[in-house]
């Protein structure tokens, strides 16, 4: 198939052999090329076992600010390619498809979030990782669901702060930072779709379980969480917790290494409003596959690119942001 082709389809659509296997294959490609794979929590299970690395989009930039590799593959979704192309513009950023996108990133487009912000003279920017690298390059400082909180509180009581694109995240930084941040109005289509009722349900039939929440969900469900937080506190809240049974409001990927690292323990999917699978998948995230990751790496397409006068911008706060998380710790 001609390269035209898979740019209208967003990745290297090439028949693969089905004798193949796939993981040796994939590994031996890792390896004469130099390559490594970063994948999210949110990707599939089967993606997740065979990346170098698999974490939250805090751990994806930072790792991604210090391979020594010659090529990231990004199993996860456009945004995390380009923060990882920024803040490694030497390496070949790859992402298995193209159209992996997040609806969150889509709810702020530049023009529009530029024009706010130069509305609000005298306000702090700060945005959450889940923006297009144009977004980034009008923000002073970048956040993920890990770091939000501390990062707003290292901000002094009345300092005038614009946060953008996630209205849920937004509002409950707020409620435990006791601020009144301007909002942005976005939302992800898959933390907004945790259903209260069926939430209730699954309390009233599991008594026992804690329910655990990422910030993006609506604070209607945030309300019924024991624990919130980011998808890594999330796993390690639920690890450690003396507790064995969880009901999980966050994109189902992650119940894969919560089930991992603790095998004898109960994950249930905190279910969706609109579906009958009981469980709740990134559209964007689940467009990543194995045979895609191979075709990525043997192709080394699509590639990831950054507009440089963007990245120019862009990377300032991205490294704003991991020079705060490692002096906190993080
Ligand atoms: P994390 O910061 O928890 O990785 O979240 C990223 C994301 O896309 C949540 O939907
Ligand atoms: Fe974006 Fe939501 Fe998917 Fe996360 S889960 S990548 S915020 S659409």
């Amino acid at each position: 198939m001609k390269k035209e082709e898979w740019l209208i389809k967003g990745f290297a659509d090439e028949p693969i052999d089905a004798h193949i296997d796939l993981i040796k294959a994939i590994n031996e490609l890792k390896k004469e090329k130099n390559a490594v794979i970063m994948a999210h929590y949110y990707q599939t299970g089967e993606i997740q076992d065979i990346a170098d690395y698999v974490g939250d989009s805090l751990a994806l930039a930072q790792w991604a600010a210090k391979t020594t590799a010659d090529i990231i593959v990004l199993c996860g979704v456009h945004f995390m390619g380009e923060t990882a192309k920024i803040l490694s513009p030497d390496k070949k950023v790859l992402i298995p498809d193209f159209n992996a996108g997040c609806s969150l990133a889509d709810s702020c487009p530049a023009d529009k979030f530029g024009k706010f912000v130069k509305e609000h003279p005298g306000y702090t920017v700060i945005s959450y990782v889940n923006t297009t690298a144009a977004v980034k390059a009008v923000t002073d400082i970048v956040v993920t669901s890990t770091n939000a909180k501390q990062i707003v509180e290292s901000f002094p009581k009345d300092e005038k702060i614009i946060f953008g694109p996630d209205r849920n995240l937004g509002n409950y930084i707020n409620s435990v930072t006791n601020r009144n941040m301007l909002l942005w109005d976005g939302a992800c289509h898959v933390h907004e779709q945790f259903s209260v009722e069926k939430i209730v349900e699954l309390k009233a039939a599991h008594p026992d379980a804690l329910v655990l929440a990422h910030p993006e969900c609506k604070n209607t469900v945030l309300a019924l969480a024991d624990f919130v937080g980011s998808t890594a506190a999330l796993l390690k809240y639920s690890i450690n917790s003396d507790k064995n049974k969880f009901i999980v409001a966050t994109e189902s990927g992650i119940l894969h290494e919560m089930q991992k690292q603790a095998p004898h323990k109960t994950f249930i999917p905190a279910p969706p409003n609109d579906s009958t699978c009981g469980c709740n998948d990134c559209s964007f995230m689940k467009l990543n596959t194995l045979e895609k990751l191979y075709n990525c790496l043997k192709y080394e397409y699509p590639e990831i690119e950054v507009d440089a006068e963007i990245a120019k911008e862009a990377v300032k706060p991205i490294k704003r942001m991991l020079d705060i998380s490692e002096k906190l710790g993080m």
